[in-house]
């Protein structure tokens, strides 16, 4: 059977990995979680400080990182690793959110990332979620979806998530933190979020996570048959 590239780009919090992880169970493809890449590059500088406004660390984090995904398709798992280290468990504290779209906006992280991400692509069966996925990572992808949710929601979304994590959080730090990171990745130079003119607009606000499926199953069919 035909196998394909499927992007899902939006806002934070939008369930944008939630939902790609899904896709790719149901049509056993690979799951990218490229947020989680910049995530752990941000750790990396924090965890070594290293400034992301410095060309030479910037330049030396990039030679010593390596970053790799564990999947484990039973329990529908995929962490990140840099350097062989599972660092899945730091990458969502609020020292991470605070400061990845400042990282994920210089020219340099952003061509390691991509050129990353783009190595997944050899063989199709994919679905990668981000921000720039369908406009720049995949932009001959056959099925590009822009994803969108009420912004009350998203914070819900994220405040939930958090709470799962066993992390302290209260929803004003959550709705501050995604206006942020949305104002950063929206007006960036370099490939800024934005909605690819041939993806799909899928608002999710209302949609149990079924509806949402059957919504995408629908139009990942019609392109695989
Ligand atoms: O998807 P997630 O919220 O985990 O992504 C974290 C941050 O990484 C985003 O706020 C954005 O700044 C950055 N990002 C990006 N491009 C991507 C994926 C994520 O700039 N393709």
């Amino acid at each position: 059977m035909k196998k394909i590239i499927i992007t899902i780009d939006g806002y934070s919090s939008c369930g944008k990995s939630t939902l790609a992880k899904q896709v790719a169970k149901e049509l056993n493809y690979v799951f990218v979680d490229s947020g989680a890449m910049y995530r752990a590059i941000t750790f990396y500088f924090i965890q070594n400080n290293l400034n992301w406004e410095n060309i030479e660390d910037v330049a030396k984090a990039l030679k010593n990182i390596s970053l790799q995904f564990e999947y484990n398709y039973e329990k529908g798992t995929s962490d990140i690793l840099i350097n062989g280290e599972n660092i899945e468990g730091k990458i969502r504290d609020m020292s991470v959110n605070d400061k990845v779209s400042e990282v994920a906006a210089i020219k340099e992280i952003r061509e390691f990332a991509v050129a990353e991400q783009q190595k997944n692509s050899t063989d199709k069966g994919i679905v990668m979620d981000g921000r720039d996925i369908g406009t720049v990572v995949f932009p001959k992808a056959e099925l590009k979806i822009f994803l969108t949710a009420d912004p009350e929601e998203r914070v819900e979304r994220r405040y939930n998530q958090l709470i799962r994590f066993g992390k302290e959080v209260d929803r004003e730090e959550i709705r501050k933190n995604l206006e942020k990171r949305d104002y950063i990745d929206t007006h960036r130079k370099v490939s800024p979020l934005r909605k690819a003119d041939d993806a799909v607009i899928l608002d999710n606000t209302d949609l149990t996570t079924k509806e949402q499926m059957d919504i995408v199953l629908g139009w990942a069919n019609e392109k695989i048959k």
